[in-house]
């Protein structure tokens, strides 16, 4: 494996900084191409240390700059992005980054053909699910400029494939949790916020009766799904990474009250909401990718607060 190399933009992120231990441990050398808008420095640097790893401190917004970096290398992971609640507050700014980003990546890695390319797509392009669990080839909606240029991101390898023949994964990541995550997170920002209120000895507040669900997934599994979309005999499809089980915000907070070890119990606050639900069909991911999530929702939680990880 001495001469493979992964070219990985958003590698030093909080699901990248997962992925990176993984890649090198299966022989592969890894470039990180990341403005360190929200890169993790320190951690990164200790990386570089290891030999393995280099930094190109650079934007997916510059095509030549993503060109340049990306010779010599034979795989490539793309997942810079800007969030979804960036992408609601600035639209401009998510275009540049998201949608030509993704297509200087793509362009390069056709020009350069790299042997496979893994994309970060994300359960948002299904936008409120007709149904569960949520199938790849269902109806998407996406509804944010963010999971429209997830989508348009997945649209976009499809035509590189015909044209240059690019051999990709586009991963529709669920709701991923786990240590080194952002306490900003859009959607998983309720664990955070349950947290504290449980650690300053308050009771979570529900809305409604809690039926409103997520596909919690653990970054641990999160990462394990990269490598092998990378690796994967199989390929230009897009494949669900999730569980499988939708986990309610009532059956969430009663985890977490359980992980803290405290002596309350959740309050509802009587209130019409919109129940949204989700859950990935989950058959693809293990027929395509061999993949199957290891941590279960109350493992991944209790060890997340008992642990940091
Ligand atoms: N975390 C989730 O729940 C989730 C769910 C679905 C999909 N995803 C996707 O997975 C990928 C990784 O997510 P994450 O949670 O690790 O996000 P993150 O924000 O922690 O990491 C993204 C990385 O991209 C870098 N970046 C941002 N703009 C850049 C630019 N213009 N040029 C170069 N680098 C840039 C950031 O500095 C950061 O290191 C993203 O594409 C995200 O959309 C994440």
């Amino acid at each position: 494996m001495a001469d493979k190399t992964v070219f990985f933009t958003g590698g030093a992120g909080f699901i990248g900084m997962h992925v990176v231990p993984m890649l090198l441990e299966r022989g592969y050398k890894v470039r990180i191409f990341d403005n360190m808008f929200r890169g993790d420095r320190d951690a990164v640097g200790r990386l570089v240390e290891s030999g393995d790893v280099e930094l190109i401190d650079q934007d997916v917004r510059y095509g030549g700059a993503v060109q340049q970096a990306m010779k010599g290398c034979s795989h490539v992971i793309h997942f810079a992005a800007v969030s979804i609640n960036k992408s609601q507050a600035d639209p401009y700014e998510s275009m540049d980054i998201n949608m030509v980003g993704n297509h200087n990546v793509f362009a390069a890695a056709a020009d350069q053909g790299v042997e496979r390319l893994v994309f970060a797509s994300s359960a948002s392009v299904y936008g409120d699910p007709e149904k569960l669990p949520m199938h790849e080839d269902d109806r998407l909606s996406p509804l944010t400029p963010y999971c429209i240029s997830k989508r348009a991101g997945e649209d976009l390898l499809g035509f590189y494939q015909r044209r240059a023949g690019l051999s990709w994964v586009a991963l529709r990541f669920f709701n991923v949790y786990g240590p080194g995550q952002k306490t900003t997170a859009y959607y998983t920002s309720v664990i955070n916020h349950f947290v504290n209120r449980l650690r300053n000895g308050e009771p979570p507040v529900i809305d409604g009766k809690g039926e409103q669900s997520m596909d919690f997934i653990h970054v641990h599994d999160i990462a394990r799904s990269a490598v092998l979309a990378l690796e994967s005999e199989r390929a230009n499809v897009p494949v669900n990474i999730g569980t499988g089980i939708d986990t309610s915000i009532a059956d969430l907070a009663r985890i977490l009250i359980d992980a803290v070890g405290a002596d309350v119990e959740p309050v509802f606050n009587p209130r019409d909401v919109l129940v949204s639900r989700r859950a990935a069909d989950v058959q693809r991911a293990k027929e395509v990718l061999g993949f199957e999530h290891t941590i279960s929702v109350r493992d991944g939680m209790t060890d997340l607060i008992r642990n940091g990880g």
